[in-house]
């Protein structure tokens, strides 16, 4: 049975990852809407995974005979002002729900839950790709700069750039 508190924050959690997806979503309208496909179906993919992140928070919360509660969420913004901002921010969010987890971690040492510890790792190990990822991407549109030949051909390869390959660019270095 999970505690009170850890089941509060897990649900914090999902509601985290909840809008996280909202994010991404917007991000994914905003590019599509800007003619940049490539940059737009990476954005649904990422939107997509976050969706999973939070189903399967849900369903360990209910398998632990506490209650997923599925609340309202903070609507994301919908202009992201130039694609280098927007992809500053695709990291700093990275970076908070980072944080997050590392705090979500720290409850369950807190109230001695080991399975959760141990279920969460998971998410640790997911945070460090999804920052190695986001770093990848906004290294290489830094590089670009306002360069309009440069967004092109980067819209173009960013439909192979997933979290795994970015973790085994990581991992090579
Ligand atoms: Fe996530
Ligand atoms: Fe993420």
């Amino acid at each position: 049975m999970l505690s009170k508190k850890l089941e509060k924050a897990l649900n914090e959690q999902i509601r985290i990852e909840a809008e996280s997806s909202q994010v991404y979503l917007s991000m994914a309208s905003w590019a599509e809407v800007k003619g940049l496909e490539g940059v737009a179906g990476f954005m649904y993919g990422h939107s997509d995974e976050e969706r999973m992140h939070m189903l399967k928070l849900v369903k360990y919360v209910n398998e632990r005979g506490g209650h997923a509660h599925i609340s309202d969420l903070k609507a994301p913004k919908t202009d992201f002002g130039t694609f280098k901002e927007m992809f500053q921010e695709l990291y700093d969010h990275e970076i908070f729900v980072s944080q997050s987890i590392n705090d979500l971690v720290h409850v369950t040492l807190e109230e001695k839950d080991y399975a959760t510890h141990n279920f969460l790792q998971w998410y640790v190990a997911e945070q460090l790709e999804e920052e190695a990822l986001a770093r990848t991407v906004l290294d290489k549109i830094n590089l670009i700069g306002n360069d309009k030949g440069g967004l092109y051909l980067f819209d173009r390869d960013i439909q192979q750039l997933t979290v795994e390959s970015a973790a085994s660019d990581t991992a090579g270095e």
